[in-house]
């Protein structure tokens, strides 16, 4: 009697080791970097299934039952990332969106091979008030020891990036990740506290009738975006916004579309931070086969950083849906 085919379980711990394994000079860093994630990716969905709850059955006022001070969950998931990561050897400098300057943790020059990790701890805060979908966002560069000042090392292009990744904390937990050998995509198990491994080599589809952009800021986009809208609600396109950009690239990486954040009046370079929200995000997206720009032949990932909390246009998706933004773009005069 032949027994049934048993597919393979494997956590994202195991996924990790096993990756790690295949690659003989490496050195276990960078995987308790990916480790240190997904516990802190653990900590934060325990906190945001919470959302609200402490709130109502804190005491009077801002303070909890403690007696703390109660914080926005922004601040306690940065803190969150903060002290996991802190406690990783292999991490020099961490830099997020909640604090102004990088946090330089281990300055020697010599030594073992370090990272800057670089993170939005909670992307899409707002949505927590409404029950919507949030998400933590992730960049992993190598420090670089040459820089003359220490927190200039975080300031790389994209494309150096080592790894990148997001959590989405929607109906479920789910972590997508790559580093730089395709996109593998995990849920959590909440009755074992595990990330399971679902997807390996996922691919963006090549293309989808749906857009997702803020449609309430229309009238201040530049012309050439205009024009796409036009050309796609003519085509019959279906939108989509979240309103949270881990939320709705989630969407799109699994069924296709495009993703945009164009300058507006009251942002002109784009509301979106290039360094811990679309560089991770277009390095995902370009590693499952789709494209991410700034501007027509630009890609974000190119782009070279000036300051950790610069903004940036983004256009990212399928790769046809993205060269039909580019193409309106270009026309922009014609
Ligand atoms: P954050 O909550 O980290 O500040 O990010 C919110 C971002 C992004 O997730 C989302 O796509 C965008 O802001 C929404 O902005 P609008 O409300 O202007 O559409
Ligand atoms: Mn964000
Ligand atoms: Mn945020």
């Amino acid at each position: 009697m032949s027994l049934p085919e048993i597919r393979e379980i494997t956590t994202l711990q195991a996924h990790i080791l096993k990756q790690e394994q295949r690659h003989p000079g490496a050195t276990g860093t960078l995987s308790w970097i990916l480790s240190a994630l997904s516990i802190s990716a653990k900590m934060i969905a325990a906190q945001v299934r919470r959302a609200r709850l402490e709130d109502v059955l804190g005491t009077v006022g801002q303070e909890n039952v403690q007696g703390e001070q109660q914080q926005k969950l922004d601040v306690i998931a940065n803190e969150i990332l903060l002290r996991t990561l802190g406690s990783r050897e292999g991490v020099a400098i961490v830099a997020s969106e909640e604090n102004e300057q990088p946090v330089i943790l281990r300055d020697d020059r010599q030594g073992e091979r370090r990272y800057c990790v670089l993170f939005d701890p909670l992307d899409g805060s707002s949505n927590l008030d409404v029950c919507g979908g949030v998400g933590t966002i992730f960049s992993i560069l190598r420090h670089d020891r040459r820089s003359e000042h220490t927190e200039d090392s975080v300031l790389q292009p994209g494309r150096q990036q080592v790894a990148a990744g997001y959590v989405l904390y929607g109906s479920s937990t789910v972590l997508v990740m790559t580093v730089g050998r395709g996109v593998d995509m995990f849920v959590l198990d909440p009755a074992i506290g595990a990330f399971i491994h679902v997807a390996s080599r996922l691919r963006i589809p090549e293309r989808n009738a749906h857009y997702s952009v803020n449609e309430g800021n229309r009238l201040s986009f530049p012309a050439g975006y205009q024009r796409y809208l036009h050309w796609a609600q003519e085509q019959g396109y279906s939108s989509r916004y979240a309103g949270a950009m881990v939320a709705d690239l989630h969407r799109i990486l699994l069924k296709g579309g495009v993703f945009l954040y164009p300058p507006t009046a009251k942002a002109p370079e784009g509301k979106l931070r290039l360094m811990y929200e679309a560089n991770p995000m277009a390095m995902l997206i370009e590693q499952a086969g789709g494209a991410a720009i700034c501007a027509p032949g630009e890609r974000i990932l190119d782009r070279q950083p000036d300051d950790i909390h610069q903004r940036v246009p983004v256009i990212i998706g399928s790769a046809e849906e993205v060269a039909r933004v580019s193409d309106c773009l270009q026309t922009e005069d014609g």
